[in-house]
């Protein structure tokens, strides 16, 4: 009976359909079993098309650029030809004049965890990051002054506190985008194709928790809640309790157009520095994954090591305990 069901019904289900199964009159249990079976397949198939409709939904709340992006793809090749022998003017590498270097860039928005990553980085001891340089801005005010900035920081010549001097593997910056990075991005794009810079980009999935962050900090930079002292990453517990007090203000209305130009500057550097080795993180799966640090270690052809850090995130919870408002746009999330 089942080597029946097996050899001809089976093969005719698939080949001529489900009309054909309905036709064909099998013995009584074979019945049972072909009942069992159309049953199953509908329920296959009602599972698949919600399932669908499931998948729709959620990405048509989000933003084109999010879309486009889901599926990653680092563009990771072998490390060794982006590695260099830099000879710094200021001191001597001695004994690890040897040792090649890597040159990388990481590009992001304000609030995207990028300050807490850098600090994992820099743990590694031979990772050189040497923060926000071009915050300041007469370092960005024309191509040309960005990229002598640039020349200076890969050159091993840009010295503060975080650099590991002689021993570096690793060496770069953070860099906002909105800190010259789009109106220069020609020039820039062309200095990190010659002089074989990798790039991590470091976005946030969740943007309405990054609203939350950006409106949280703007308010903690005028009310100075901490001690009389803007602080806009903290270092215990206790202060980010006080920080996590303060819950912002929403106004659905300008909010959506900020994330849309947000996610829009994202979109075009992602168009702009395409062609160059880079590997894109998202600051959840960071977060959520440890391994993901192995990942970047590796891009950046360094020896495995343990990164940590001191930075405690603020809004931690559910996000509705961080808003005053009870809007549609977050209960629909
Ligand atoms: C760029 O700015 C610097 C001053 O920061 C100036 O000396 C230089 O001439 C400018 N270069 C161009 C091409 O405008
Ligand atoms: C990393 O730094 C240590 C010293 O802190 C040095 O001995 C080692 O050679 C460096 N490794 C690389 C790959 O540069
Ligand atoms: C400032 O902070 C310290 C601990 O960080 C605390 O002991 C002190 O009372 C605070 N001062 C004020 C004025 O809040
Ligand atoms: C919200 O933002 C919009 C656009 O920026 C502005 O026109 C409106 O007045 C704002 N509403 C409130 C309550 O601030
Ligand atoms: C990047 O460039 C390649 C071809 O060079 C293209 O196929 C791809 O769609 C581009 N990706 C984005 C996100 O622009």
């Amino acid at each position: 009976m089942c080597h029946y069901w097996h050899s001809s019904n089976v093969n005719s289900f698939l080949i001529l359909g489900l009309q054909d199964i309905l036709v064909v009159k099998p013995p009584k249990k074979s019945r049972m079993l072909l009942r069992t079976a159309v049953l199953m397949f509908s329920m296959a198939c009602s599972i698949f098309i919600f399932s669908v409709c499931l998948k729709q939904i959620s990405t048509h709340a989000r933003t084109k650029f999010l879309e486009l992006n889901i599926i990653e793809k680092p563009s990771q090749s072998t490390v060794i030809p982006y590695l260099h022998y830099p000879e710094p003017v200021s001191f001597r590498r001695n004994e690890c004049a040897r040792n090649p270097v890597l040159f990388f860039a990481i590009l992001s928005n304000q609030r995207s965890g990028s300050g807490w990553f850098e600090t994992l980085l820099n743990s590694h001891s031979n990772v050189s990051s040497n923060g926000e340089i071009f915050s300041v801005i007469g370092r960005r005010k024309n191509a040309s002054s960005i990229l002598h900035t640039l020349d200076k920081v890969y050159n091993l010549d840009w010295l503060n506190s975080a650099s590991k001097n002689e021993c570096s593997a690793a060496v770069g910056l953070k860099w906002m985008l909105n800190q010259g990075l789009l109106e220069h991005h020609k020039e820039i794009a062309e200095y990190f194709d010659r002089k074989r810079v990798s790039i991590i980009f470091l976005f946030r999935r969740n943007l309405l928790r990054r609203m939350v962050s950006l409106l949280a900090n703007s308010y903690d930079r005028y009310a100075k809640l901490l001690n009389g002292t803007h602080k806009s990453h903290v270092h215990s517990a206790e202060e980010a309790d006080i920080l996590s007090k303060y819950k912002p203000t929403i106004n659905s209305t300008s909010l959506l157009d900020d994330l849309k130009d947000m996610e829009m500057r994202s979109a075009k550097v992602l168009e702009y520095f395409n062609s160059t080795r880079h590997i894109i993180l998202y600051y959840e799966d960071l977060v959520r994954n440890p391994n993901k640090l192995k990942d970047v270690q590796q891009f950046l052809g360094l020896p495995q090591m343990e990164l940590t850090s001191r930075q405690v995130k603020i809004h931690r919870g559910p996000l509705s305990d961080h808003i005053h408002r009870t809007g549609m746009m977050l209960t629909r999330r």
